[in-house]
Formats: structure tokens, sequence, C-alpha cells
């Protein structure tokens, strides 16, 4: 168990570390890390609030997690519970107020909520103390609930939540909303932007955005399990992965009409500036320093790369777009990045990218079809392509035919 400053110091280090991390998985397991290890509880859950609902975002279980194989993830389903006094977690949500707890299996007969057993039956726990906390805003609205489940004693006994407890609670649930909420803002935020990019170029549409990104995390997922990547880190990087590669192509906003919307071949001066695309998506998550801004930045600066060195945009300096030190060719040009140099979700974009382009329709081009389409990767492969993902991408043929039936590209007269 923590002493009194040790908890004083996690409080403290918590404000800074929370302000940091925008990616809402991640930060909803170190709250929950957090508050249990802070009163000594074998589980937790946390809620978040839609409406007027509030949904089952996220739990941790010791007692669970200690009969699983190691680096097994706990399986859970994220049902929905109304915000009404029926329910603990629904009460609190309604009423703002702390429920601290003893035993949730002798609740008196006077109080409205009941302790929903579901849960617990379901995976075979038993619950006892129960310390449920409202997520409130500096704004004052409750944005979910922070639930922490059997306090334990030096020895490993259940006991009820103390009382003095609950104020330090209080103060941690309230930083933890804050983070939450800017959380929640940044993956809406992407999410519009996404669409903003879709809109600008109607024909493309969300369709070809979804087929790449869904064609990506297929090969990323054969390709961590592959190299015996954790379950829990890949689960991790599937959501964040699906949408930077969604946002592949999002530094096209910032080219002109009459380059994006050529129906012809582009001369050289025109590729030059289409070329730049790449930089400017990039930059957009410069200054982030999230999972997501990561990684969303490492795609769309690196998806037209090629294996042997003779991609763009290359080793360029993001804010200047020119050569950095070290890596300008005779002629000034940044040199092309080669092999591993290209992060991973880069070189798998470039596949599903380049596949999905040649069997569209483009304003500049009429679709290919499956066999010549699938010829540029026979002759690609450890020349433009990673020849590993290039062999796992031609695995998951039959997955990729699924996609484009879910999402088939609309005709523009549909739009
Ligand atoms: P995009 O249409 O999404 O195409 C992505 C990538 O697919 C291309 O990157 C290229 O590697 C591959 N690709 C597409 N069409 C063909 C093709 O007919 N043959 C081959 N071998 N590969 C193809 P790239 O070339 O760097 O182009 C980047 C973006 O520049 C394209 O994205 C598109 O928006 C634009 N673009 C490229 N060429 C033209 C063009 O001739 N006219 C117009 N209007 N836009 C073009
Ligand atoms: C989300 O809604 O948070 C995820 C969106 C996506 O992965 O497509
Ligand atoms: C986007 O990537 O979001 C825009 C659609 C495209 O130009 O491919
Ligand atoms: C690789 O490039 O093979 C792995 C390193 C990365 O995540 O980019
Ligand atoms: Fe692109
Ligand atoms: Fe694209």
């Amino acid at each position: 168990m923590l002493n009194e400053r040790e908890k004083l110091e996690t409080l403290i280090h918590l404000s800074t570390e929370l302000g940091q991390s925008k990616d809402l998985d991640i930060l909803m397991e170190h709250i929950l890390t957090e508050a249990r290890r802070f009163v000594n509880a074998d589980a937790g859950s946390i809620y978040l609030r839609d409406y007027e609902t509030l949904i089952f975002s996220y739990t941790q279980n010791d007692t669970l997690q200690r009969k699983l194989p190691p680096n097994e993830k706990l399986a859970y389903v994220n049902f929905t519970i109304p915000i009404d006094e029926n329910s603990i977690a629904g009460f609190v949500a309604k009423t703002g107020r702390i429920l601290n707890i003893p035993d949730a299996t002798k609740l008196p007969a006077t109080v409205p909520y009941h302790f929903n057993r579901r849960f617990d039956e379901r995976v075979g726990y038993s619950t006892r103390s129960v310390l449920t906390v409202p997520l409130n805003t500096a704004e004052g609205d409750v944005i979910g609930v922070l639930q922490i489940i059997d306090a334990q004693d030096e020895h490993g006994n259940v006991m009820p939540f103390p009382p003095e407890e609950e104020r330090m609670l209080m103060h941690f649930a309230n930083t933890a909303a804050v983070a939450l909420e800017r959380a929640k803002l940044t993956r809406d935020i992407i999410l519009r932007t996404i669409k903003m990019a879709q809109m600008r170029d109607p024909l493309e549409t969300g369709a070809h955005v979804n087929r790449v990104a869904s064609y990506a995390i297929e090969i990323y997922e054969r390709w961590a399990k592959k190299r015996k990547v954790d379950g829990k880190e890949i689960t991790k990087k599937r959501d964040i992965f699906r949408m930077s590669a969604m946002l592949h192509d999002v530094g096209k906003v910032a080219i002109s009409d009459t380059i994006l919307k050529k129906p012809a071949k582009l001369s050289e001066e025109e590729f030059n500036i289409m070329k730049q695309h790449t930089i400017l998506g990039a930059r957009l998550f410069l200054d982030g320093f999230s999972e997501l801004d990561k990684a969303a930045a490492a795609v769309a600066l690196n998806h037209h790369e090629r294996w042997d060195g003779k991609g763009y945009p290359g080793h360029v300096d993001l804010r200047t777009g020119l050569s950095l030190a070290g890596y300008a060719k005779p002629d000034g040009q940044p040199r092309g990045k080669t092999r591993e140099e290209i992060p991973v979700f880069g070189r798998i974009v470039a596949i599903a990218d380049v596949y999905d382009a040649l069997t569209s329709a483009r304003i500049y081009k009429e679709a290919w079809d499956e066999t010549k389409a699938l010829k540029i990767f026979e002759e690609g492969t450890g020349t433009q392509f990673d020849p590993e993902l290039t062999e796992i991408f031609f695995s998951c043929l039959e997955f990729i035919h699924f996609v484009q039936q879910r999402y088939p590209d609309k005709r523009a007269e549909n739009l």
C-alpha cells in the first residue's frame, strides 16, 4: 500500500502525465491502473457517457487476469446502462455524488439502486466493496464514472474502502475527467478531418479511405502475429493504425483543384506539387505527441516511399521541406528512404494504397482488372514494395475482395 507521501506524489505526477496522453484507450488504462494502485483495489471499470446512457468502456481485474495465459486480454463486452437511480453507476452519473459501498451483496432496502450481478455471473467474480466516483469536467458535466472494486488489506483480504480515501479519489477523478474529455475531442476532430478531406475529393469518397485502412490493418495484424508481437499491443495499434491509414492522403486538401481534379496525366511540374501532399499531411500532426499523432504523421509522410529508395519525399526536414543534413544527393534533393528506414506503417499503406488506386477508377484513369493490378505487385516485390509485406498482401486477397464488396465506389450521380 502507498503511504500518504507516496499518494500525494502520485497525484501530482499523474496530473502532468495525464495532461500529455491524448489517446483515449491508453488514457483509460492509465487512469484505472493508478486509481487502483492508490487504494489497493483488485478490480475496476470506467464507464463513459453517451447522452443518457453509460457505456461500460474499460475494465481491469487482477483476479481474473491471473487465471488467463500470459499476454491474453480480459474479454468483455461494452454493454450500456441507463443513467438513472436503478444502478450504482447510473445513480452516481445522475446525482454526481460519490458512493462508497462496503458490501454490494448487502445493500440496505432503503437505497434506490441495485447491484447488477450480470457481469460477475458471466465472468465468475464476486464483487464486495465498491467505490464509485463521477468523472466531472471543469464545467461540471459528468462525462463518465470511475468504479473501483474490492479494496484489499495488506494480506490480500477484501475490505471496505476507508472513507478518508474518498476526497483523494475525487481529486483524482477530476484530473482524469479533464484529460478524458480532451482525448475524446481529439478523436472527434480526427474523424471530422477525414470527412473534410473526403468532401474535397468527392469522387474518391470515403470508400477509398475505408478500403485502404481495412487492407492495411489486415496486413499489419498478420505481419505482427508472424513477428510474435504481443496481442494486447496489436489490439492497441489497430485503432491508431486504422485512423492513421484513413488520413494517409489528408495533405491533398492543400493541393489545388486544377491539379487534384485534372482529368489527364500530370505534367512534371504538377506532379512535383502533388508530391508535397506527403509533407503537408505530416505537418498537420507535427505538434502532437500522442501515439495517434505520431502514427498519422508517419503514414502521411512515408506512404510513397519505395523499398529500393526511389520513392518520395525521402529524408526531408518536415518544417522546411528540404533535405535533412547529410542526406542530400549531389543535386541537393533528399535521398529516398530505403527498406526499414521506412516505418512499417508506411510500407504497409504503400501496398494498400497502390492496390486500391489501381483497381478503382480515378479522374485520370480507368479501373484496372485484378490480374493487371496484381502484376504490379509481382513485378514490384523487393523493388517498389517490401517483399515480406507483399507476400502477406497476397495471402490476404480473399479478405481484400470482401472489403471491396463492403465499401463499393459510389458513382458521381449517386452523390
Ligand atoms: P492515387 O490516385 O491515390 O494513387 C496512389 C498511387 O497508386 C500512385 O502514387 C501510384 O503509385 C499508384 N498508381 C495509381 N495509378 C497508377 C497507374 O496507372 N500505374 C501505376 N503503375 N501506378 C499507379 P503516385 O504516382 O505517387 O501518385 C500520387 C497521387 O498523385 C495519386 O494518388 C493521384 O492523386 C495523383 N496523380 C498521380 N498521377 C496523376 C495523373 O496522371 N493525373 C492526376 N490528375 N493525378 C495524378
Ligand atoms: C472511433 O470511432 O473511435 C474509431 C473510428 C474508426 O476506427 O474508424
Ligand atoms: C483522404 O485521404 O482522406 C482524402 C481522399 C483521397 O484524396 O484519397
Ligand atoms: C520495422 O520497420 O520493421 C519495424 C519498426 C517500425 O515500427 O517501423
Ligand atoms: Fe498519397
Ligand atoms: Fe490514396
